[in-house]
């Protein structure tokens, strides 16, 4: 099957990257490599394009995209969390610009054997990295009714999260939950007609969603990853992240503005004692995309695009805080 996925915003990710065809920019989401070749295309043999994704086929398929460009390409297949460990085996180049499109390619939506699409019956896997790790039939099969209810809270936001758990345990206590399509029914008993007409889509999408956030440990290593990559930016280089839930972009969000501060002491404290200094400056609110984008690629309609600079580092000095 032939890897399809339309990059999002394209063009206002490039903006942001604001690309210098000497720099070092770093792609943490490679997929099909959209928005790298994009890259890749305005750098000069001395530029550097780093390229990370924890899915073999997306390396694969990145790996012949980007073949041909003059500039120094290195294709990492990890999951983005060991950033810090890749880009010291790289030899810890001051990086230039760092991209995260965050979430599932539509080529793995659309591989049904994979397991991701409600709408598709398959083995109910979910795992981006098939390689290894925990699949969704282990957490539908193995979590307690009250973490199913929990993840299906936090990570789908879905109001019949505690009705669907209890369906879900009833369910694999005659027979193990194995496909996807076993799991929508087991959802659409749960949930009432009457509500499902009313509610925003099918609450198996929530479900869906939920689950492969827990497989994948797609939230928790968000925050971390964001700083990391703070700080591997030269002076002027940029953070740009897409975001595609409300979830991840309050990670997002929070994250950059927690850099965005300097001091951090208790404001009864006469001088500064803890040295945390600004590390960026946001550019501009989140941006989405334009109508005409929408009109010709849907899956951008949740997208939201948040833009950093990172400051040159500030001298140490005493910092004395105003009306003490
Ligand atoms: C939305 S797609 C990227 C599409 C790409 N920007 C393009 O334009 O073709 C997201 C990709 O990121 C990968 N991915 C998601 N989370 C990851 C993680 N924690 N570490 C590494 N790769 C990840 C997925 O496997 C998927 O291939």
């Amino acid at each position: 099957m032939e890897f399809h996925h339309v990059s999002v915003m394209p063009e206002e990710v490039l903006e942001a990257l604001h690309i210098d065809s000497d720099g070092v920019y770093v792609d943490c989401t490679l997929g099909g490599a959209g928005h790298s070749r994009r890259i890749a295309e305005r750098l000069s043999p001395k530029g550097r394009l780093i390229g990370l994704d924890q899915d073999a086929e997306a390396i694969a398929v990145a790996k012949e995209r980007l073949a041909t460009f003059p500039c120094r390409i290195d294709i990492v297949h990890s999951n983005f969390r060991y950033l810090g460990k890749v880009l010291s085996a790289l030899g810890d180049p001051p990086l230039s610009g760092v991209l995260f499109d965050l979430g599932v390619s539509s080529h793995q939506i659309d591989t049904a054997e994979r397991g991701f699409s409600y709408m598709q019956d398959a083995p109910l896997d979910m795992r981006m990295n098939p390689e290894g790790g925990k699949t969704a039939a282990d957490v539908a099969n193995t979590y307690s009714e009250e973490d199913l209810a929990r993840i299906f809270h936090d990570y789908g936001e879905e109001r019949w999260g505690k009705r669907i758990a209890e369906f879900i345990v009833k369910a694999r206590a005659e027979k193990p939950i194995e496909r996807t399509g076993e799991l929508v029914d087991i959802v659409s008993r749960a949930v009432p007609k009457a509500v499902r007409r009313a509610q925003n889509g099918h609450p198996a999408k929530r479900i869906f969603q939920a689950i492969r956030i827990e497989v994948n440990d797609e939230l928790a290593i968000l925050e971390q990853t964001f700083q990391v990559a703070v700080q591997h930016l030269a002076p002027g280089g940029r953070i740009a992240i897409l975001t595609f839930h409300s979830l991840e972009d309050r990670i997002a969000k929070r994250t950059l503005q927690e850099m965005t501060r300097g001091c951090i002491c208790p404001p009864e404290l006469p001088v500064c004692m803890c040295h945390h200094q600004k590390e960026i400056r946001l550019l501009g609110k989140a941006r989405t995309a334009t109508k005409e984008e929408l009109s010709e690629n849907p899956r951008a309609k949740s997208a939201k695009l948040r833009v950093a600079e990172k400051l040159a580092a500030k001298q140490e000095e005493v910092e004395v805080h105003a009306g003490t």
